[in-house]
C-alpha cells in the first residue's frame, strides 16, 4: 500500500513553461515575431470553478503571465504601466472557462464603459482568419459579407462592465437570447463576430441582414481585490470600493465547447484540439476614457488553446490536494494491520493448544 502511494508520488507532473511572445514593429509595417508558440492550457477540471468573477477557486491552476503591450504597435516602451496579466483556462467537458487577471488599481465609472477598464477574447473561426485585423478580411463595410469574407470570420467575446454588478452573471440571457442576438443589455457581455476591425458584428445582425438563430453564448463575472463585500453587491453600491487601491482586477467566463451556432460567428471547441485565441484589455489610463482601438494584447498573434483531453495537471493537483488526508488515512490503516497481523500470529504461536481439524471432518 505504502509503495502504492510512493509511485503516486512518483507520477506527480510538472508543468512545462510557457515562454512570452516577444513582438515589436518596424517601418509603420505590422510584424510580430513569436518566436515559439505559446499555448495556453484548459485542462479537464471539473467542478473546480464557480463563475462569480472570484479568483480564489482557481489557485491550483497553472496561468500564462505576460505582458500586456498596444495591440496596434506593440513596443516594449508602451506597455500597460498597471501591471501584469495572468490568463488561466480549463473545461469540465461541458463548458471552458477562462479567467483573466490583471493588476491595476481600482478605477470604475458607473454607466460610462470606456471609464472603467474592459476585457475581449478573439478566437479563430475561419481557417483564414488571422489576428492582425481581427480576421483579416480585405473587405470594407460596404462590401464585407458571409461570402466576400469567408474563411476570415474570428469569434469575439467582449466585456465592458460600467453597467455590470461585481460578482453577479452577465451575457447570455433569455430576453436578448429570444431576439436572437448577440447582445446583452443588463451587463455588455456580448457575443460578436468579424472579419475585420470595420466589419464587427454581434453575433445574428450583419450587413445583409439578420438572423435571429444566433445567441449570445458567453456568461460571465468580474470582481477586484479591494472589494470586501462577503455578500452581494447591488447597483448602488456603485463604485463598490474607492478609487486607487492597489489590486488585480479579475475577468471569468465560460461558454459551452460547442453552441448551435449556424453561421460560423462562435468558434467550436473540441477535446483534444488546438484553437487559436487572443486576449485584449482596456484601461482607462490616468482616468481618460479609452477608444476601441487603444487596448492592450497578449500577445501579437494567435496563442494556442489546448482544451485538453486528459490532464496530467489533474493528477498532480489532485494527488496534491488529496496527499495529506489519504496517505495518513492509509497510512494509520497499514500499521493497524500490520499491528494486527503481528498480534494474530503472535497469538496462535503463544497458544500451542489450538486444536487442529482436518477440513473433511467440517
Ligand atoms: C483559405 O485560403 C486558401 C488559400 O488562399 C484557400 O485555398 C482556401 O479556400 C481558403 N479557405 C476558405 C475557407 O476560404
Ligand atoms: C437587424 O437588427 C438590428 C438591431 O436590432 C436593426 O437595427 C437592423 O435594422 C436590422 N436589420 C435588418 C436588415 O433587419
Amino acid at each position: 500500500m505504502l509503495r502504492g502511494h510512493l509511485l503516486i508520488l512518483l507520477l506527480i507532473s510538472i508543468s512545462g513553461s510557457i515562454g512570452l511572445v516577444k513582438s515589436h514593429e518596424e517601418n509603420g509595417l505590422w510584424s510580430c515575431n513569436s518566436h515559439s508558440e505559446t499555448r495556453i492550457e484548459a485542462n479537464f477540471r471539473p467542478g473546480i470553478v464557480t463563475l462569480d468573477g472570484r479568483p480564489d477557486d482557481w489557485t491550483d491552476v497553472d496561468g500564462l503571465d505576460f505582458a500586456l503591450l498596444p495591440a496596434l504597435d506593440p513596443h516594449e516602451d508602451d506597455a500597460y504601466k498597471g501591471g501584469k496579466a495572468t490568463f488561466k483556462a480549463l473545461h469540465d467537458g461541458i463548458a471552458v472557462y477562462f479567467l483573466v487577471e490583471v493588476e491595476g488599481e481600482y478605477v470604475y465609472s458607473k454607466g460610462v464603459n470606456n471609464k472603467c477598464p474592459s476585457v475581449a477574447l478573439m478566437f479563430q473561426v475561419g481557417e483564414n482568419a488571422s489576428y492582425h485585423n481581427m480576421g483579416g478580411c480585405g473587405e470594407s463595410p460596404g462590401t464585407c459579407s458571409s461570402k466576400t469574407c469567408k474563411g476570415h470570420e474570428v469569434d469575439i467575446m467582449h466585456f465592458s462592465i460600467g453597467s455590470a454588478i461585481p460578482g453577479r452573471l452577465y451575457g447570455g440571457n433569455p430576453i436578448d437570447n429570444r431576439d436572437g442576438y448577440g447582445g446583452d443589455r443588463f451587463g455588455h457581455l456580448v457575443d460578436v463576430y468579424s472579419w475585420n476591425p470595420h466589419c464587427r458584428y454581434l453575433d445574428g445582425l450583419g450587413p445583409s441582414g439578420n438572423d435571429t438563430s444566433a445567441q449570445n453564448d458567453w456568461r460571465g463575472a468580474w470582481w477586484h481585490d479591494s472589494f470586501t463585500a462577503q455578500t452581494g453587491f447591488l447597483e448602488e453600491d456603485s463604485p463598490y470600493s474607492s478609487a486607487g487601491q492597489k489590486g488585480k482586477f479579475y475577468f471569468e467566463f465560460s461558454r459551452p465547447l460547442r453552441t448551435m451556432d449556424r453561421l460560423q460567428q462562435d468558434v467550436q471547441f473540441t477535446i483534444g484540439q488546438l484553437s487559436k485565441i487572443a486576449v485584449a484589455f482596456w484601461y482607462p489610463v490616468d482616468g481618460n476614457p479609452w477608444h476601441g482601438s487603444g487596448h492592450y494584447s497578449a500577445s501579437c498573434d494567435w496563442l494556442s488553446l489546448d482544451v485538453a483531453l486528459t490532464s496530467s495537471a489533474l493528477t498532480r493537483v489532485v494527488s496534491r490536494s488529496s496527499w495529506d488526508a489519504a496517505s495518513a488515512f492509509s497510512l494509520i490503516i497499514s500499521v493497524v494491520a500490520f499491528c494486527l497481523s503481528v498480534f494474530v500470529g503472535y497469538s496462535v504461536s503463544k497458544n500451542k493448544s489450538v486444536p487442529f481439524i482436518p477440513m473433511q471432518q467440517l
